[in-house]
């Protein structure tokens, strides 16, 4: 059975980040609520041999934030309290926790007295990352102090008969020098977990369970080309071979090029049933005379649930009921959508999987992976670069980059636009070192002037980002001679547009898409 690290959230911005650390050990992870119950962990120990327990970080004070369940501590696992889940153990077993006097943010110097457990093979001194404002003044009692900063007696701590451990800093980040030794030393050391979470060993277990579920029945997949769906349908396609169809709903706002690239690159990989469907006139009629993104947005995501649910009726016909739809839904995705923060304001309703009312049974072979992980799959699978090191496209494609109404004119100028900048960033070597780079047709007026005459034309904004999850983004920091090229190249190659703009700011405040 593969071994399991189980990250309980009390809403820290790191809480991915912990699990995420721990599968980067080779082992698995879950990331569960904060309140899950001894039974919940107990039942996903059917699936995975659960090793370990980490209580993550999180924004509130513990006298009154949210708890954990106490039985938890009984289960006899390893428990390891990162920050508030540090807090959070003082004062659920009788210790004295208060809200420090000052607030401790940043790199700071941990001085080493005990190092063992936890902390064996640290050094005396090690620079550590700090954010909190709760401090542990007094330990529960059986609790021995490991290391302290100037401010901070018991930044951590331990109590080796019930295998529990308490750490106020945040080994999960890059700027605690030393973090992925802690977080080892608890996987391996404390926790005698094995480094089974391999993804070579995934495939077969996912072929496997794949072709149990299925059997001889068919699926039916929407395909879009982009990372997460096509490996996903890689794996369904190595489990039932032909009995798989997908389909490519090409609503109009697409890339040019992209449904026919990806019908061949999957027709080479030997997908059997690929059908494009050219749905663009009715997207578009739908999104006449409407300018407003979410607006938007949720029209795109209801004409793409019914051109998939007639494309499906239609297969019926041929094949008889179709149970079974797969989806390329990926771990974020479920984490996301299982526990929308109460307090989390919407930003944009992203979509790339199905959502709303469907009677199909899904197959989601990809649901406990991490992006990072899909393409190591992918990989594996031998899918080419082309699909896999291949920047995001949004669901609702093109539409989100026409400001205002979507009209023929401004996607015939984004299509254009984004071959050339595409183009000029890959010639400068740059596509890889890039989370994503496109143009923004932005309907705003402004005089310029072309030979003799005066132009009075829209603008292309061009964006371009680095990033590591999407999550925050920083504006690249492209060459100025490439820019001008690529500025010179729309304005010359491109009818309507006489201006070209950069976006030189970040995630946050802005996103990394304009709509
Ligand atoms: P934002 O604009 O929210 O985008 O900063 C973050 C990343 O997500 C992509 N994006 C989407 N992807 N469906 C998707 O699959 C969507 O509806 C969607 N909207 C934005 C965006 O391109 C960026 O990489």
């Amino acid at each position: 059975m593969t071994d399991c690290i189980i990250v309980l959230d009390f809403g820290a911005q790191y809480a991915q980040l912990i699990s995420r650390r721990i599968r980067e050990l080779s082992v698995y992870s879950e990331l569960l609520p904060h309140d899950t119950k001894p039974e919940a962990i107990k039942e996903l120990g059917k699936k995975y041999a659960i090793k370990g327990i980490i209580l993550s970080g999180g924004p509130a004070s513990v006298a009154d934030g949210p708890k954990v369940d106490k039985k938890l501590f009984d289960m006899g696992l390893p428990i390891l309290g990162l920050c508030y889940g540090h807090q959070l153990i003082a004062h659920e077993l009788g210790g004295d926790v208060r809200p420090g006097s000052s607030r401790e943010y940043g790199r700071v110097q941990l001085t080493i007295d005990k190092p063992e457990g936890i902390l064996e093979g640290l050094a005396k001194k090690e620079t550590v990352w700090m954010s909190h404002g709760d401090t542990v003044l007094k330990l529960p009692a059986g609790f021995e102090r490991q290391a302290s900063t100037d401010t901070i007696e018991n930044a951590v701590f331990q109590n080796k008969t019930k295998k529990m451990y308490g750490c106020q800093f945040h080994p999960e980040v890059k700027h605690t020098e030393h973090g992925m030794r802690i977080l080892a030393n608890f996987t391996f050391n404390i926790c005698k977990s094995q480094p089974n979470w391999k993804m070579g060993g995934f495939i077969e277990k996912t072929t496997k369970e794949l072709k149990q579920k299925i059997g001889e029945q068919r699926v039916i997949m929407g395909l879009s080309g982009g990372v997460d769906s096509s490996v996903a349908a890689a794996l369904v396609h190595k489990a039932i071979g032909d009995n798989l169809h997908c389909v490519y709903v090409d609503h109009g706002l697409v890339r040019e090029g992209d449904p026919e690239k990806t019908k061949g690159i999957f027709e080479q990989l030997g997908f059997k049933h690929f059908y494009i469907i050219d749905a663009s006139k009715q997207f578009l009629g739908k999104l006449k005379g409407v300018d407003e993104p979410e607006k938007k947005r949720k029209i795109i995501s209801e004409e793409f649930v019914k051109v998939f649910e007639e494309k499906a009726k239609g297969l019926e016909k041929e094949h008889g009921k179709i149970k079974f739809l797969g989806q390329g839904t990926i771990y974020p995705d479920r984490i996301e959508s299982a526990q929308p923060s109460k307090n989390a304001a919407k930003i944009k309703s992203h979509h790339n999987i199905i959502m709303g009312k469907h009677s199909f049974e899904l197959v989601e072979p990809l649901a406990d992976l991490y992006k990072d992980e899909v393409r190591k799959v992918g990989a594996e699978l031998g899918m080419p670069n082309e699909i896999l090191m291949q920047w995001p496209f949004p669901g609702p494609g093109l539409a989100v980059r026409c400001i205002g109404e979507v009209t023929e004119k401004k996607l015939i100028a984004l299509r254009k636009a984004d071959k050339i900048l595409e183009e000029e960033i890959r010639k400068a070597g740059l596509y890889e070192k890039l989370w994503q780079a496109f143009p923004v047709y932005l309907p705003v007026k402004t005089v310029g002037v072309m030979g003799d005459h005066r132009t009075y034309e829209d603008i292309m904004a061009l964006r371009a980002v680095e990033s590591i999850d999407a999550m925050t983004a920083n504006f690249a920091k492209l060459d100025w001679n490439l820019l001008e090229r690529v500025a010179g190249r729309i304005v010359n190659e491109i009818d309507g547009i006489n201006r070209v703009v950069y976006d030189i700011t970040n995630k946050p405040p802005a996103t990394i898409e304009f709509e």
